[in-house]
């Protein structure tokens, strides 16, 4: 099926092999970073999500602060090193999203929506969700390639205390660009007939 928007949720893809040859300027990828959250819905239109949008050495500084942390659970040095060279691939690329939730905006609609009271922490983690797809894919339409990782918690005091983050901003996840250095991974589909039910069609 053609269509525009499913044309572009499709190239969208996990892209590991990143590098520093990005035409488009910080100032660009901010608008388009920012844009991409702001247009994503949340519940209430409550906007729990907040990002911290690092480029080049404060980007580095990031994968630095994880490649330290990980050393801790290195199984041997073979494993270290392989880690190392991981982080330093996601170093290689010219900036990371850093996505949160604020949990202010959840602990306010607990109090003023009590009988939801138990949705919201789940409904943030929904916005967080949509707001990091719309970015990866609004950053894969202007020709950037990323992949998505999970590094919190254990760099969540270090990036609170460096990027003078809110104590009340939960980090989620990391989206890491850069140019597009290499194919994605084959991906396959799993049969729709397994997936889907229609009815009444
Ligand atoms: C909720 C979620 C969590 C993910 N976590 C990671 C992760 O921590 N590290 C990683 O390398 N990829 C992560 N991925 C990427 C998936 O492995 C990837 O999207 C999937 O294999 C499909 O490939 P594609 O992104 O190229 O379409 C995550 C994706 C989603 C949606």
């Amino acid at each position: 099926m053609s269509n525009q928007f499913l044309n572009l949720i499709e190239k969208r893809r996990t892209i590991y092999a990143i590098g520093k040859n990005v035409e488009h300027s910080p100032a660009y990828l901010t608008d388009l970073i920012q844009n991409a959250i702001k247009q994503s819905p949340s519940s209430f239109n409550s906007q729990s999500s907040r990002a911290v949008i690092l480029f080049h050495a404060e980007h580095e500084k990031f994968w630095n602060f994880v490649k330290d942390a990980l050393k801790a659970y290195a199984k041997d040095a073979e494993s270290a090193a392989k880690t190392e060279a991981k982080m330093d691939s996601f170093a290689a690329g010219v900036g990371t999203v850093l996505f949160f939730e604020d949990q202010d905006v959840v602990a306010g609609l607990q109090a003023s929506f009590p009988s939801y009271a138990e949705n919201f922490p789940i409904w943030a983690e929904h916005s967080t969700a949509i707001a990091q797809f719309a970015t990866w894919t609004a950053l894969h339409s202007a020709g950037v390639g990323a992949s998505l990782q999970h590094y919190n918690p254990i760099v969540d005091a270090q990036v609170h205390a460096e990027w003078d983050v809110p104590a009340t901003w939960k980090l989620r996840a990391q989206l890491v660009f850069g140019s597009i250095e290499g194919e994605p991974k084959a991906k396959g589909y799993m049969d729709d007939a397994a997936r889907f039910k229609v009815f009444g069609a």
